[in-house]
């Protein structure tokens, strides 16, 4: 018998918000397994594995270090690819495909894969985004791929609270990641470009990663326990307003 209790996988762990949830949960005591495309840092002595979520054989990488690790209490699918900008009517074939894998198809066949895994009152956090909310102008397979996250979030939670898990995801809105940081630092005005960014939120700030690990974070604890199926926006108030949500980034 495995103790699962105060085990939690983070897959995309390696920076951003994948990170500052893996950094939240090692503070908080728990055994963290950080899962990426290239080898996270190492979070005082917890577990880190190399995988591509996209792949069996990088999922299967994961169970086996979750198997290592006594188990799994919060699986937190965090991995995205956000590289296949394009409209509908350019967006190549292959951008599309790798973005529906890593971002929609891998939540679905983690969860699946390490299901045994959890125990009754388990939880998995989908990190989805307003852009699966709303759509972007020209960042088409982005956008299918987390509103595809967002209802296979819903179904996910229906499918599974007769296993006893809770399934839910967070919309978060623009956060001051290092990618979010370095596409305002190499557009024509940076000053401009961070203010625009700003303004797409009632609070006129960006988000920070550590605020939607907070939001993750009470997601997979006993403090949510009466939640699943929920998309939870950390967007500032971006989709309260149709006018911020329907402005172009
Ligand atoms: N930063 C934002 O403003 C923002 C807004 C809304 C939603 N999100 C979502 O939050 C999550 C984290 O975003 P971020 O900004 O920190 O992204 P990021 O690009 O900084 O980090 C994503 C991490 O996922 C890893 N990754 C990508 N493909 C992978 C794969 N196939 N297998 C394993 N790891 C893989 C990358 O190596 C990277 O370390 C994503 O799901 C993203 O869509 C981010």
């Amino acid at each position: 018998m495995t103790d699962a209790s105060n085990g939690v996988v983070v897959t995309g762990a390696a920076r951003g918000i994948g990170r500052a949830i893996a950094e939240l949960y090692a503070e908080r005591g728990w055994r963290v397994l950080s899962a990426d495309l290239s080898l996270p840092p190492n979070l005082r002595g917890q577990r880190r594995v190399k995988a591509d979520v996209s792949t069996a054989a990088g999922r299967e990488r994961i169970v086996r270090a979750a198997r290592e690790m006594g188990g799994v209490q919060v699986l937190v699918n965090n991995a995205a690819f956000q590289g296949a900008h394009g409209s509908v009517l350019d967006v190549s074939e292959r951008g599309w495909a790798r973005t529906l894998n890593v971002n929609l198809t891998a939540p679905l066949l983690l969860t699946r894969a390490l299901v045994d895994l959890l125990p009754r009152s388990a939880a998995v956090v989908n990190v989805a985004s307003v852009q699966g909310l709303f759509a972007e102008q020209g960042n088409a397979a982005y956008n299918a791929s987390k509103g595809g996250l967002v209802n296979l979030t819903r179904a996910m939670a229906l499918d599974l609270a007769p296993h006893g898990l809770r399934v839910n995801a967070v919309a978060p809105g623009a956060i001051s990641t290092e990618a979010v940081l370095q596409s305002i630092m190499e557009s024509d005005d940076p000053e401009q470009t961070r203010r625009d960014y700003e303004d797409l939120h009632a609070l006129r700030r960006l988000g920070t990663p550590r605020e939607v690990a907070q939001v993750v974070y009470f997601l997979g604890s006993e403090d949510a326990a009466f939640m699943t199926g929920a998309i939870v926006p950390v967007d500032g108030g971006m989709t309260a307003s149709f006018m911020m949500a329907g402005r172009p980034v």
